[in-house]
């Protein structure tokens, strides 16, 4: 186009899911961020040009239930093979959780991970933290840049007692008085460790024990606690990997009584069940496990009907040697999942099992409006240049002994897909070409909350 200032990038040939709909045209980038989409004759000239044979261009998706690892446990998975992971599997964005060795719970442990991080990220890294023991810590933290807290109810991770009710309120009202969410993995420890205890005094150590230590209840009762607590208050609330019909149902009511609370569901919780674990065995175990039959059509219908609010991997990377005990009770729950979500979702679309409007809501919108990512979830002129390109009829098959995680098994492997990510670009940057990494390591940015402190 005439006059205009000339763009960085054309990507052209596209169809351009933007405004709700799917857009014939081509989309230039400028500093990193989109400057203009528009059929091809009215877009500005630009250095270079990139052809995307009329793929799908999908605003970046967000994932943002990610176990990055790093730091003293980059044995597991480090920012690089992590992000790698992901910008392969079609995601730009992550947001990495704080269960790490140390524990991000201040303002001191998570700049070093920051300043980790940035040396190695290929798609761009939010941080959650722990609550930490002082609550005036918490306003260093967000000052810091943490995007939301995250409260686990399974064990202890950080400063503040997971048995303290008042302080537990005290801590998520800290946090919004900044407007920062906390994001909850809601199963009960004292159920969890009284009933595993009585599994063990049977002797038992199978599958099948552990679904009795983690029932549906036991997530059921730690939700109810949560909305007890919050009743009266304005905090900001989201629950990690639902699992259960129960659960879903305690959420959806609790929000029509004015509640400010959101949910995920995980694939594997929306794709397997327990017979899958008792089949497969132990590497499936993941916290919350894998439910029965019956379930998995409950937590498809929730997320159509956007009754779920963002669909999440929790990439949860163990060594094989980990997850391969004798004894369930000496494995580690979590699988990886940040190369299968998109394949396998987008094949799920592909069998009308739901929409494309769909994936886009639950992986790129909710994720950037619950988590206040202002810059993120939506392909428009102004947003940042966070793109994932498809093409829904290309077939394959998952293979997790090529995982760029360093976590190479997955409970998918075999299955066959159609529908893949063929090009991921970060920050107007193409990072991820057929599979292939095409960027340097540090073109990822960090994710800092955008709040005013
Ligand atoms: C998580 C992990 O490995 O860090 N595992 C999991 O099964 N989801 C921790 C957790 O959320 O319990
Ligand atoms: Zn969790």
């Amino acid at each position: 186009m005439k006059g205009a200032v000339k763009a960085d990038t054309i990507l052209c040939n596209a169809k351009i899911y933007t405004k709700g709909r799917l857009m014939d045209g081509g989309i230039a980038i400028k500093n990193g961020k989109i400057a203009k989409i528009a059929k091809e004759p009215n877009l500005p000239s630009a250095f270079s040009r990139i052809d995307l044979n009329g793929c799908i261009a999908l605003p970046g998706l967000i994932d943002v239930h990610v176990h990055l690892r790093d730091q003293g446990r980059a044995y597991e998975e480090d920012f690089f093979t992590g992000t790698a992971a992901a910008v392969s599997g079609g995601i730009t964005s992550v947001m990495d959780m704080p269960n790490n060795t140390p524990v991000t719970m201040d303002s001191a442990s998570l700049k070093e991970r920051m300043q980790t991080a940035q040396q190695t990220i290929l798609a761009n890294v939010g941080f959650y933290a722990a609550f930490p023991e002082r609550l005036e810590e918490i306003g260093r933290l967000i000052e810091q840049g943490t995007l939301a807290f995250k409260l686990y109810l399974t064990t202890q991770i950080g400063g503040v007692d997971i048995n303290d009710d008042e302080a537990l309120l005290q801590a998520f009202a800290e946090a919004e008085k900044f407007g920062i969410p906390t994001a909850v993995h809601a199963e009960d420890k004292a159920a969890i460790d009284a009933a595993s205890a009585a599994e063990q005094r049977r002797g038992h150590s199978d599958v099948n024990a552990y679904l009795k230590a983690h029932t549906p209840d036991i997530e059921a009762k730690a939700v109810k606690r949560i909305l007890k607590i919050i009743r009266k208050s304005k905090a900001q609330i989201h629950f990690c990997h639902i699992s259960s019909r129960e659960t879903e149902v305690l959420i959806r009511e609790s929000r029509r009584t004015g509640l400010r609370v959101t949910c995920e569901a995980t694939p594997h919780h929306l794709l397997l069940t327990s017979s899958d674990l008792r089949r497969q065995g132990m590497i499936l175990l993941t916290d919350p496990p894998l439910r029965p039959e019956g379930t998995t059509e409950e937590l498809w219908k929730a997320a159509r009907s956007a009754q779920i609010d963002i669909i999440a991997s929790d990439h949860a990377p163990h060594l094989i040697t980990q997850k391969t005990a004798d004894s369930v009770w000496d494995v580690k729950p979590g699988i990886p999942g940040l190369e299968t979500l998109l394949p396998l979702l987008l094949t799920k679309i592909n069998e009308g099992k739901m929409e494309l409007h769909d994936l886009i809501r639950l992986l790129a919108e909710n994720p950037a409006k619950i988590f206040h990512l202002r810059s993120e979830g939506f392909l428009e002129e102004g947003y940042n240049a966070n793109i994932t390109v498809v093409d829904m009829h290309r077939r394959g098959r998952i293979e997790a002994d090529k995982f760029h995680s360093k976590a190479k098994f997955s409970p998918f492997d075999g299955w066959h897909v159609t529908g893949k990510p063929v090009k991921t670009f970060v920050e107007g940057r193409l990072v991820m070409d057929e599979g292939k990494i095409v960027a340097k390591a540090g073109t990822g940015r960090i994710l800092r909350s955008q709040i005013n402190v």
